[in-house]
C-alpha cells in the first residue's frame, strides 16, 4: 500500500483527534469527520493548542506543526472519505452505530480501502459481519493519548485477509508505532492481561489483608510499577476502569478471574471517579489528606507476589489460548502499560514452579476458580520448561 494514501478518521473525540494528529504528522492528508459540529470545532482547537505547545517546547518546528495541521480537513459527512486508502473509526462504543457507519463507508470508499475500528471492547468480526467486503475490515486499537502511546494492537477478525493485516501493520509502524497482533477476543491483549493488576489489588483490599496506600507502595517501591493499582484506577477513572472489567467479564461468559469488585462499583455509584472528580480511592486537591503506607518489606513482598503471580497466570493463559505470541504479550505489557518487565520473561525469572505452587496454595485456601493455574504453566513446570531459552 502506498504510504501517501489519504486517511479518514470517523469520530473527533479523544481518540479520533489523537489518531488524526498521528496520521497528519506522518504526512498523510487526513479527513476528520464527526456527526457533532461542536466535537469537530473542539477537536480543531485542541489540536492547534497541542501543536502550539509542542512548538513552544521545541519538540516541533513551527513549519512542521503548521503543515501537519494544514493536512487535516474537518467535515460532518463521510463523503469526504471517497479517496481514502484507510479509514479508522473512533466513534461511540456502540455496535449498531458502528455497523451502520461501516455500511455507509462501504458505499463511499473504493474497494481497496481498509476499514478499521478503534473499538476497545466490541468484536471486529461483528463489525466486519455487516460489510460487503469483510476481508478489508480490521481492528487498529490505539491507546490514550494516541500521539504519545507507542503501542498499537492490530486485530484481524476471522474474515480479515492477510493482505489487510500486513498493510495495516506496515502503515501503523511507519507512523512510528510498535504493533502487536491480537486475536479478536475480549480485551485483546492489554485490557485482558492487565485485569489482575486492578482486581487482585481490590481483592486484597476487600479481604482486609492490606490497605490502599500499602498495596500501592508494594507495587511501586518493591515491584517497580510506575503507579500503584489504586493510583492508576483513580487516574484512568473508576467509571472507565469498572466498565472495562465488566465488559471483559461478561464477554468472557462470566469468567471468575475477571469478576468486578463491589468496592469499585460503589465508588462509581457515589461519583468518586478518581482524579477527574476530586476523589476516588484517594482525595485530590489542596486540602487532600495523603495516607501513609505501612512499609513492612516482608508484608509488601506478599502483596506484590500475589498480584504479579495472577498477572503471570493471565499472560500464560493468553498465550495458551492463542490471544497473541509470547513476544507480543510481553511487548504489549511493557509498552502499552509500562510494566517493569514482560510478564512471561518475569515468570521465567521467578520460576514457573513457584507460580504454580503459589496459585495452588491460593486455590486450596479459597476453593475458587479465580485461582486456578493455567494448564500451560502446570505442564511447563512438570517438564522444566521456560518461556524463553
Ligand atoms: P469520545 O466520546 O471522546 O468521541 C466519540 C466521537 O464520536 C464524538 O465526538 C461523537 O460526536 C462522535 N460520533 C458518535 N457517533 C457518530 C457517528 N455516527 N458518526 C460520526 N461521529 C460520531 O470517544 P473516545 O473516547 O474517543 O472513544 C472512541 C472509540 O475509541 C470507542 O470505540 C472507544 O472504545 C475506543 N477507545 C477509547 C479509548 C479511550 O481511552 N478513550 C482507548 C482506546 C480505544
Amino acid at each position: 500500500m502506498s504510504s501517501y494514501i489519504q486517511v479518514g478518521v470517523v469520530g473527533a473525540g479523544t481518540m479520533g483527534a489523537g489518531i488524526a494528529q498521528v496520521a497528519a504528522e506522518a504526512g498523510h492528508e487526513v479527513h476528520l469527520v464527526d456527526a457533532n459540529p461542536d466535537a469537530l470545532k473542539g477537536a480543531e482547537s485542541n489540536l492547534h493548542r497541542i501543536m502550539n505547545r509542542l512548538v513552544e517546547k521545541g519538540r516541533r518546528t513551527k513549519a512542521e506543526a503548521e503543515s501537519a495541521m494544514g493536512r487535516i480537513t474537518y467535515s460532518a459527512g463521510l463523503t469526504s472519505m471517497s479517496d481514502c486508502g484507510l479509514v479508522i473509526e473512533a466513534i461511540v462504543e456502540n455496535l449498531e452505530i458502528k455497523q451502520s457507519v461501516f455500511k455507509e463507508l462501504e458505499s463511499i470508499v473504493s474497494r481497496d480501502c481498509i476499514l478499521a475500528s478503534n473499538t476497545s471492547s466490541l468484536s471486529i468480526a461483528s463489525i466486519a459481519g455487516v460489510c460487503e467486503l469483510p476481508s478489508r475490515v480490521i481492528g487498529i486499537h490505539f491507546f490514550n493519548p494516541a500521539p504519545l502511546m507507542k503501542l498499537v494492537e492490530i486485530i484481524p477478525a476471522i474474515q480479515t485477509s492477510d493482505a489487510t493485516l500486513s498493510s495495516a501493520k506496515t502503515l501503523v509502524e511507519a507512523w512510528g508505532k510498535l504493533t502487536v497482533v491480537a486475536k479478536d477476543t475480549p480485551g485483546f491483549i492489554v485490557n485482558r492481561v492487565a485485569r489482575p493488576f486492578y482486581s487482585e489489588a481490590l481483592r486484597i483490599y476487600d479481604e482486609g489483608l492490606a490497605d490502599i496506600p500499602t498495596i500501592d507502595w508494594a507495587m511501586t517501591e518493591l515491584g517497580g510499577f510506575r503507579m500503584g493499582p489504586f493510583t492508576l484506577m483513580d487516574y484512568i477513572g473508576n467509571d472507565i476502569n469498572y466498565e472495562v472489567t465488566q465488559s471483559v467479564w461478561t464477554a468472557c461468559y462470566y469468567e471468575p478471574r475477571y469478576k468486578p469488585s463491589f468496592t469499585q462499583k460503589r465508588l462509581v455509584e457515589a461519583g468518586y471517579l478518581g482524579r477527574k472528580s476530586g476523589r476516588g480511592y484517594y482525595e485530590y486537591g489542596d486540602n487532600a489528606v495523603v495516607p501513609t503506607p505501612k512499609k513492612n518489606e516482608e508484608f509488601g513482598q506478599d502483596i506484590l507476589s500475589r498480584i504479579v503471580m495472577m498477572l503471570m497466570n493471565e499472560a500464560a493463559e493468553a498465550l495458551h489460548w492463542g490471544v497473541a505470541s509470547r513476544d507480543d504479550i510481553d511487548l504489549a505489557m511493557t509498552k502499552g502499560v509500562n510494566y517493569p518487565k514482560g510478564l512471561l520473561r518475569w515468570a521465567d525469572e521467578v520460576g514457573i514452579h513457584w507460580i504454580v505452587e503459589t496459585l495452588d496454595r491460593c486455590f486450596d485456601e479459597y476453593r475458587e476458580e479465580r485461582y486456578r493455574c493455567s494448564s500451560l504453566l502446570r505442564t511447563m513446570a512438570r517438564k522444566g520448561q521456560h518461556f524463553y531459552e
